[in-house]
C-alpha cells in the first residue's frame, strides 16, 4: 500500500501495488497524509514524505515463513534506501505501524499481515551534524 502524498505527475491518495500483478491501482483519491501520519504510529515521516509504502502479505501458513516474509520485506527496505539516495532523495524504514488500521480499515482484508514500512522524500538538514569531509 503506498501513501502518495506529494509526487510530481501522480494524483495524491492511496494506492495499491500488486507485486504478483506488477499493477498500481489508485484505491482511495485525495490527501491521506494525516492517515499515513496515523497509521505509522502516528510519526511525522508518515505525513511528510513524498510517499510512505506500508508493505502487506497475505497471512503465513506455516511459521517459518513469517521469518522469510520479513527477510523480504528487510530486503526491499534496503533496495529503496539505496534508490532513494542514488535519486538524490533520502528513504527511512517504519517499522512502527498499527497493524490492523493498515490490513483491516484501510484495505480492508483479515488476512492481510503488515510487515514494514519506507518513506521517501526531500531531506531536511539538521545543521546541527557536523560533517566530517
Ligand atoms: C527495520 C527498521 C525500522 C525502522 N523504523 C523506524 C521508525 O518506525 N521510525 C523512525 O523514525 N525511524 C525508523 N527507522 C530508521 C532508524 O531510526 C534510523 O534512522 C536508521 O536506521 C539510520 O540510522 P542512523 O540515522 O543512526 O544512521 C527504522 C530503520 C529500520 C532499518
Amino acid at each position: 500500500m503506498i501513501f502518495v502524498n506529494r509526487v510530481d505527475g501522480i494524483e495524491e491518495g492511496i494506492y495499491y501495488f500488486s507485486r504478483k500483478e506488477n499493477s498500481l491501482t489508485q484505491i482511495h483519491k485525495g490527501d491521506f497524509s494525516e492517515a499515513s501520519k496515523f497509521a505509522n504510529c502516528i510519526q511525522d515521516l508518515g505525513k511528510d514524505s513524498a510517499f510512505t509504502i506500508n508493505m502487506v502479505s497475505q497471512k503465513p501458513k506455516k511459521e517459518y515463513e513469517y521469518k522469510l516474509l520479513n527477510f523480504e520485506a528487510g530486503i526491499i527496505g534496503e533496495v529503496l534506501y539505496l534508490e532513494a539516495e542514488a535519486k538524490n532523495l533520502r528513504g527511512c524504514g517504519i517499522g512502527c505501524f498499527f497493524d490492523n488500521l493498515i490490513t483491516e480499515e484501510i484495505l480492508n482484508n483479515v488476512n492481510y499481515l503488515a510487515l514494514y514500512g519506507f518513506s521517501v522524500g526531500s531531506p531536511k538538514t539538521d545543521g546541527r551534524i557536523v560533517k566530517l569531509n
